[in-house]
């Protein structure tokens, strides 16, 4: 079985990737930190020295990489369902589940770190809640073509397991 979290950044896919894999006893994979090993280079400087086009080229080459993996748990980056098709990638090898997070609890996970991201360099608190507001508009037509949307506050893993079993697409992967 597959499983690909998707959703905005600080939507909680790493922690919960990680956990999720634990219950269903199977390998757990963070996409930016495959990207990072892989390439040698941080995803801020990758950013920085080859530009966003490039690392979504990269991040889908990755992602095409990773779904011929058996049994796996999969964090992707908040951008990987909005750009060269992965969305439909990933949900004809797997289950897609959206974690769906408002642009304040967003803004209360990344804020103190926003400048981490390559997304809100040079960004003060005003403009990044904007910014998260407009672009999570943006790409929620994107994120609604998962298969299991689940409320990002505060996750029942027990509840996720049983919608992942019932979920046709569980035994593809
Ligand atoms: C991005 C999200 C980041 C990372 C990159 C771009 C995005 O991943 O891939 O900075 O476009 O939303 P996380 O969602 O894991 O922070």
């Amino acid at each position: 079985m597959k499983i690909y979290l998707i959703g905005y950044m600080g939507s909680g896919k790493s922690t919960l990737g990680r956990s999720l894999a634990e219950v269903l006893g199977i390998s757990w994979i963070d996409l930016d930190t495959e990207i990072e090993s892989r390439y040698k280079i941080s995803i801020p400087d990758f950013f920085r020295k080859y530009g966003e086009k490039e690392f979504r080229n990269v991040e889908h080459k990755v992602l095409n990489d990773i779904s011929s993996v058996p049994d796996i748990v999969v964090s992707t980056g908040g951008g990987v369902p909005c750009f060269n098709n992965n969305m439909e990638l990933m949900n004809r090898s797997g289950v897609t589940i959206y974690l769906s997070a408002t642009p304040a609890l967003i803004l209360t996970r990344i804020g103190p770190y926003a400048w981490k991201r390559p997304l809100f360099q040079q960004m003060d608190g005003a403009d990044i809640l904007e910014k998260i507001t407009a672009h999570l508009k943006s790409r929620e037509m994107f994120y609604q073509q998962a298969q299991i949307i689940i409320d990002a506050t505060n996750p029942d893993i027990e509840e996720l397991k049983k919608l992942i079993l019932t979920n046709p697409n569980s035994i593809n992967g």
